[in-house]
């Protein structure tokens, strides 16, 4: 039998042995502030100064030699570069980890955006940007000052690429989660939107909301768990 058309999910639980903090770490709490309070396009409007600063913060972390793939994500890059059949990576991370894993993958998709990227909302460019942002930056293409932001899809917006995700879920008979709990919508809704259709697994520290959605659930680190899934999935199908 040929290898069956897969979806791989993941969120900030994958990246949390590399030394990321989750979002919902801390009690969801970021200088006092809710994430959520950070994370709109009404918090933009209202204190971009203070969205800038969390998100500089965020974007000079990546930088940190410290900060790298680990075995989830290179297991993954392994997994992706053996798989016979479709396969689309779907993460709702924001940041570089799996690019660093897969290099030059297109099978790739940041849903909710990218840290080290910036977009102009009065010209509409996106581009590459790897130090900080503030308030008083000029965008390079059209030269508006105080036009940049994150290319960070925020609470409210639309996530990126639904498109080619909604074709994806049309044809997956494989469906992997990981890292992620499950409460944000519309990843949270894709478990669901394959029942019948594709084989669950769920990969996550412990049970996420939709847990009983999914086949199979292993609780546990994703550098222990990733690995060894991924070595028997290429041995049934790689
Ligand atoms: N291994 C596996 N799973 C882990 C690990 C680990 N080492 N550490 C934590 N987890 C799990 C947690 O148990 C939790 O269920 O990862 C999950 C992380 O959940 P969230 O912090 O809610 O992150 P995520 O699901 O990615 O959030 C979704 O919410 O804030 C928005 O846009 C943001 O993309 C984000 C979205």
């Amino acid at each position: 039998m040929s290898a069956p058309p897969l979806i791989v999910l993941t969120g900030a639980g994958i990246s949390a042995e590399s030394g990321l903090a989750t979002f919902r770490d801390n009690n969801g709490l970021w200088e006092r502030h809710r994430v959520e309070e950070v994370a709109t396009p009404e918090a933009f409007a209202a204190d971009p100064a203070l969205v800038h600063r969390f998100y500089n913060a965020r974007r000079a972390q990546l930088a940190d030699p410290a900060i790298q793939p680990n075995a989830a994500h290179r297991a993954l890059g392994q997994l992706f570069a053996n798989w016979k059949a479709p396969a689309l990576l779907v993460t709702q991370n924001v940041d570089d980890l799996h690019d660093r894993a897969m290099p030059g993958s297109d099978a790739l998709l940041h849903m909710h955006g990218e840290l080290k990227k910036v977009r102009c909302t009065a010209c509409g460019q996106r581009r590459a940007w790897a130090g900080d942002l503030s308030t008083g930056t000029p965008c390079p293409a059209c030269g508006a000052t105080g036009m940049l932001r994150p290319d960070i899809v925020w609470f409210g917006e639309m996530p990126l690429g639904m498109d080619r995700i909604e074709d994806a879920l049309q044809d997956c008979r494989l469906f992997l989660s990981i890292g992620t709990s499950g409460q944000v919508y519309p990843a949270a809704g894709f478990v669901a939107a394959l029942r019948g259709r594709a084989e669950r697994i769920e990969l996550n520290l412990e049970p996420s909301l939709g847990s009983h959605l999914f086949e199979e659930a292993r609780h546990g680190p994703a550098t222990l768990l990733v690995p060894k899934r991924v070595e028997e999935l290429l041995a049934r199908w790689g």
